[in-house]
């Protein structure tokens, strides 16, 4: 189906695994496209989350494809980070929730990738990094962008200056990911917490992660107020009145989406 992809669906969880086995995943032009046409291709409907992670056991995501990038001039460099910043944001804007499961590297483009994600857990060897001011560039697919809000200004100001790598247990005292699980338990954890997901509300769970993106940019009072409108949306649903009628009368009731 993909040549850079592998793309399994499992229940209502899907699941996308870049295969890059050559570069240790990394980013090239096609990986991009490929991923696009999947993140397009992706019933919002009938899949409640969607699970990320690399092939192998080593590296998620080495960055970006540096033989790509190399011969580029400045256009060349624009549209470059313009089409992987695209295709990050629309994992950051899918209307279902979205769980990077790091696996290795996330250097780079990794990290941005999997920073694009809602959520990140990682196995034990993860190592995570910004490293392009290295190459004599700088993070071009929205790292400079999402790395400070997710461990503030000066941690990312620490990593994206000095390239370091840091490990799994850094980068959960950081905030960076949500847990560190050992390396053959991470998939069936990452099922896990989509399973999770997946059993509740799916429109509630879409609206709250339309909520919690848009509001992240707004003013107090907007924020609130687009909070209201969304929470009053889902008095319009079934799940919401059979869910609410199945925990007064102590029943039981699968929410539908609808
Ligand atoms: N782009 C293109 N090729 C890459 C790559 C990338 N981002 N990351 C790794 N590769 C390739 C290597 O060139 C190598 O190819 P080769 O076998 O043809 O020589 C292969 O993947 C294996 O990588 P190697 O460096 O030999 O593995 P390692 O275990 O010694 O080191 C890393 C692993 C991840 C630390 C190292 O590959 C690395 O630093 N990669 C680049 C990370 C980076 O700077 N990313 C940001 C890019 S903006």
């Amino acid at each position: 189906m993909y040549e850079h992809l592998k793309t399994e669906l499992r229940g209502a969880v899907a699941v996308m695994t870049v295969s890059v086995p050559k570069s240790l995943n990394a980013l090239s032009g096609a990986v991009l496209r490929d991923m696009e046409h999947y993140l397009q291709s992706l019933d919002c409907h009938s899949v409640r989350c969607l699970v990320i992670t690399g092939d192998g056991d080593k590296s998620f995501v080495a960055g970006a494809d540096i033989g790509e990038m190399a011969p580029l001039d400045a256009a060349g460099g624009t549209a470059w980070g313009a089409g992987g910043a695209r295709v990050f944001r629309m994992i950051e804007t899918l209307p279902i929730p979205v769980i990077a499961a790091v696996n290795g590297y996330a250097l780079g483009g990794g990290c941005e990738l999997a920073m694009a994600c809602d959520i990140r857990i990682c196995s034990d060897n993860a190592r995570f990094g910004q490293p392009e001011v290295g190459l004599g560039i700088i993070p071009g697919f929205s790292g400079t962008v999402r790395l400070s809000r997710l461990v503030g200004m000066g941690m990312a100001k620490q990593l994206i200056y000095t390239g370091s790598h840091i490990k799994a247990d850094e980068a959960l005292r950081i905030g960076l990911v949500n847990a560190v699980v050992p390396q053959a338990e991470l998939m069936d954890k990452a099922m896990e917490l989509a399973a999770r997901i997946a059993a509740n509300a799916p429109l509630a769970v879409q609206a709250a992660k339309r909520c919690i993106n848009a509001e992240y940019d707004m003013p107090a009072d907007e924020a609130i107020a687009f909070e209201a409108e969304a929470f009053g949306q889902c008095f319009a649903t079934q799940d919401q009145k059979e869910g609410m009628k199945a925990f007064l009368t102590k029943g039981k009731y699968e929410f539908q989406g609808k």
